[in-house]
């Protein structure tokens, strides 16, 4: 009920628009009973051979009611489509502007395919809160009361017959079948997810599948998840068919009711035949108005499912709040790292345990360590991705949770061991580092950074995940990233990792061409050509264990010298 709630006030803007639309239907269907009413007056008072001229009320009112009928309905889903289009939109602004914020940290736990069903899908499937939910019982309310006042005009005998059969239709069958059905559109979403799932890991790591020989594997799963959905599919329809019959039971019972109550009062002279016809047929008409109430019923399951899944993401707190007033981002960048922990939601071990190290202006510093130290954690911890546990990571003196997590991230330039290459352009991949930047910039930085022959390829698709690029030139293109985001700070961690030794020679040079008289902080377990760092933070398990430059690391004969021994075989 409470996420129902909350779902439907995501559409007070719309509230007029939606009246409006519920109003229209409602004349849609007014439309409707006066045209049967007024066929069935015409037929029957033609029945009776009068004068033509007796008629024309009739032939008038069929003409009308015919006309405005296509035009009302025309009217209401011109604005029922415009309405929901518009909170469609709004609904997705509004939850990717929740989602932003969430990532990477709180985004973790979630599969790619699994927010992509949840931005697209459900999303999707909140419009029938409005289009299917909230909508028709306003029109069924309004039609039975106008049957009680068109009916009650002549008998309120009568008019009490048909609004219990309304009320059967338009509550006891509703509810009853959305009873059966419980469960059945949850499990339809839930299918559906799971085989999205499925399908974006299979096309994705179709390679992988090949390789391994899952192909196979991975479509018998794909199959009995789509097996499993038609049944559930087929049991909804026959839910469907159900509803229909027993709507169209009581539309009966209440015809027969008033043939039962009013014949008597014809036979008396109380009222005309013809009347009688025409209150038959007004009220088979208004049936029109419950059809949909059994979709209101279930639709409320399927969109409080999605409704939940939404609101899910939208609660959890981001990891990191901007500060309300940030300070602007210092002149001076030296780094300052001091006493700094942290440790990995679900993890018992401290990734970082009481790290500190520090970067002069302009100097470079090199973090080394095995695997698993948690060299990267502090890259992610500088660009503010998650906050210390304790501890602080300063920049020219001042607190990195001072400044705007935004300006920061535009002042720290990370070259990763991952690079993400988006499926589109070489030139919008590198666009993304400096929006503005001209095609002439784009070519420098592709020259500088060794990519020199992608000069006249910035019109070519970098293909999904940048698959029609090699490692070497993807890692290459990050640097190309790197040299137009032009920030005074720079993050290497392992940017020349998965390299053949002459590729990675060639771009150490770049970078340090590239990156004179910034501040670096150089992450690496390949200890290469180490001399160039002012000095080393030696990094193990968590805790930084030696530091100093790589010639006084190397004479004190620790962890460092042999970790270096060890890569220059001479172990
Ligand atoms: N997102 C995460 N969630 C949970 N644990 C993580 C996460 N990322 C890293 N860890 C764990 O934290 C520890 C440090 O990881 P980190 O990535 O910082 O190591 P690293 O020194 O960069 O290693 P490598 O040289 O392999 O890149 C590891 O034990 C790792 O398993
Ligand atoms: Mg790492």
């Amino acid at each position: 009920m409470k996420t129902f709630l909350r779902l439907a006030g995501l559409t007070r803007p719309f509230a007029w628009w939606m009246l409006l639309a519920a109003l229209i239907g409602f004349a849609t269907i007014g439309s409707g009973i006066g045209l049967l009413m007024a066929s069935a007056w015409l037929i029957t008072t033609a029945a009776l051979m009068p004068a033509l001229s007796a008629l024309q009320i009739g032939i008038t009112g069929v003409r009308f009611f015919g006309i405005s009928r296509g035009v009302i309905r025309y009217a209401e889903r011109l604005i029922s489509h415009n309405t929901t289009f518009r909170i469609l939109t709004r609904l997705r602004v509004w939850f990717y502007d929740a989602v932003e914020p969430l990532a990477p940290a709180r985004l973790a736990s979630y599969r790619s395919a699994d927010l992509l069903k949840r931005i697209v899908d459900d999303i999707q499937s909140l419009e029938n809160i409005y289009a299917r939910v909230l909508s028709p019982p306003v029109t069924a309310a309004l039609v039975t009361l106008l049957m009680w006042l068109v009916v009650g005009h002549w008998s309120l005998a009568a008019a009490e017959g048909v609004l219990a059969s309304q009320l059967v239709a338009g509550l006891a069958v509703p509810l009853l079948t959305a009873r059966l059905a419980a469960g059945t559109a949850r499990g339809i979403t839930t299918l559906q997810g799971e085989q999205q799932v499925l399908a974006v890991d299979m096309v994705q790591g179709m390679s992988e599948l090949r390789v391994f020989g899952m192909v196979g594997d991975y479509a018998e799963r794909l199959r009995e998840a789509e097996a499993k959905k038609l049944a559930l599919q087929k049991r909804a329809a026959l839910i469907e068919g159900l509803h229909e019959s027993l709507t169209g039971l009581a539309m009966n019972g209440a015809v027969i009711w008033i043939l039962f109550s009013m014949t008597p009062m014809v036979q008396s002279g109380a009222i005309s035949p013809i009347t009688l016809a025409s209150v038959v047929f007004g009220v088979m008409a208004s049936f029109e108005a419950f059809l949909p109430l059994t979709g209101s019923v279930q639709n409320i399951e399927a969109d409080v499912r999605a409704g939940d899944r939404l609101f899910e993401i939208i609660d959890a707190k981001p990891e990191v709040v901007p500060p309300a007033k940030p300070e602007a981002f210092p002149k001076r960048t030296d780094i300052e790292v001091s006493n700094l922990a942290f440790t990995y939601p679900g993890s018992d071990r401290p990734a970082l345990d009481g790290v500190s190290f520090s970067v002069p202006q302009g100097g470079r510093t090199a973090i080394v360590g095995p695997s698993g130290a948690g060299k990267s954690t502090i890259t992610s911890l500088m660009v503010r991705f998650w906050n210390p546990a304790q501890g602080e990571i300063s920049i020219g003196g001042m607190n990195i949770d001072k400044l705007d997590p935004e300006a920061l991230r535009r002042n720290i330039a990370v070259v990763s061991q991952r690079t993400y290459l988006f499926g589109q352009t070489i030139r919008e991949n590198l666009l993304l580092a400096a929006p503005e930047a001209t095609d002439e910039q784009l070519r420098r930085a592709l020259t500088l950074s060794g990519l020199g022959e992608l000069q006249s390829r910035l019109d070519d698709w970098a293909g999904q995940h940048g698959m029609n690029l090699s490692g070497g030139e993807r890692q290459r293109l990050a640097v190309a990233r790197m040299i137009l985001q032009d920030a005074p700070v720079i993050v290497l961690d392992e940017a020349t990792a998965n390299l053949d030794a002459l590729t990675e020679e060639a771009l150490l040079d770049t970078l340090d061409h590239t990156s004179k008289g910034k501040t670096v902080l150089a992450i690496t377990h390949n200890l290469h050509r180490m001399e160039r760092y002012d000095e080393v933070v030696v990094l193990h398990q968590g805790k930084v264990i030696e530091r100093g430059s790589h010639e006084t690391l190397l004479k004190s004969d620790g962890f460092y010298a042999g970790m270096w021994r060890l890569q220059h075989g001479q172990g």
